[in-house]
């Protein structure tokens, strides 16, 4: 996609951090944002934000990690707005417990948002953009933590591992389509992340402190946490390049060629017994 002006966004988590920030990027290019977040207060602080640039704007209350939620945002955006060529699916959750410890509920939640909230939301949007023979877009937030683990939450990188998966996948699906992805890698951006449980649902509170309370992370020496607005704008960059990949942080190159590194380094094993068995077969 090369022209945003008049073309309509739906932003998922758009009330708060890096949707807020693609918010504000989308709208400064002319397009009409629609902000969606369970939070229907801070989509609609957001929505005025929009406004405020000479941008349309419509905040609707929606939680991702239901179908029926996410196809009733698809329904009202296309009522106001007539079409959607770009969807973000950028509503997501971190958990403060490790993954040996997590209940069911943790799980659930974490699961429900973060994996499940993209699938509702390529279930909603992509047949309508793929019919509309519109140039569209749709730009999944996964993390670095979907490449490299995480140092203490498999629960986070198991969703975002999953989104990699799915968006990389996808991605080989629509080629030759008029329907482009890109898969959002951030490293630290200044955002609420770190307040996630604030939205967890009632149902699905954990029944028990951790027995090992959550630290932050120390293990990945990253580079001063960078502005959500800043990251808006390499997403429409991204967008623009038609990137597979969108990064924020020159930092994270070196962790993924660590991963790699040691990954093809498996291969020196499989080498070792492979002669092992010739000679034994010689
Ligand atoms: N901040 C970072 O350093 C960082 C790094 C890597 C990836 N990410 C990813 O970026 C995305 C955005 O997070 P953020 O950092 O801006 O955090 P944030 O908490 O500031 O914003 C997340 C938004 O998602 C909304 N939300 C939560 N549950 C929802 C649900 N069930 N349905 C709809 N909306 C829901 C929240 O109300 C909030 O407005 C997430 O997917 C996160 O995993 C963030």
């Amino acid at each position: 996609m090369l022209e945003f002006a008049g073309k309509t966004a739906v932003i998922t988590g758009g009330g708060s951090g890096i949707g807020r920030g693609m918010a504000i990027a989308f709208a400064r290019e002319g397009m009409n944002v629609v902000v969606a977040d369970v939070e229907l207060d801070a989509a609609e602080a957001v929505a005025q934000e929009v406004k405020a640039l000479d941008a349309r704007s419509l905040a609707v209350q929606c939680d991702v990690a239901g179908l029926e939620s996410v196809r009733s945002l698809a329904g009202r955006a296309t009522a106001e707005f007539g079409s959607v060529e770009v969807l973000c699916n950028n509503a997501g959750v971190s958990i403060g417990r490790r993954g040996m410890y997590a209940t069911h509920e943790d799980w659930q939640w974490v699961m429900g948002v973060n994996l499940w909230g993209v699938i509702h939301g390529t279930e909603a949007f992509l047949p309508g953009m793929l019919a509309s023979g519109n140039d569209c877009h749709i730009v999944n937030t996964s993390s670095m933590n979907g490449i490299v683990p995480s140092a203490r939450s498999a629960l986070y990188s198991a969703t975002k591992y999953g989104v990699l998966g799915l968006s990389e996948t996808l991605a080989n699906e629509l080629a030759g389509t008029k329907v482009g992805i890109s898969i959002l890698c951030p490293a630290a951006v200044t955002t609420r992340i770190m307040e996630s449980e604030r939205n967890r649902p009632a149902g699905l509170l954990a029944p028990e402190p951790p027995p090992v309370p959550h630290a932050v992370s120390s293990t990945f020496d990253l580079s001063p946490a960078l502005d959500p607005v800043s990251v808006g704008e390499l997403v429409l960059l991204g967008i623009r390049r038609n990137q597979l990949h969108i990064f924020t942080d020159q930092k994270v190159r070196a962790l993924i060629e660590a991963r790699h590194q040691r990954m093809l380094s498996e291969f020196d094993v499989l080498a070792e017994w492979e002669q092992s068995r010739a000679s034994a077969t010689n």
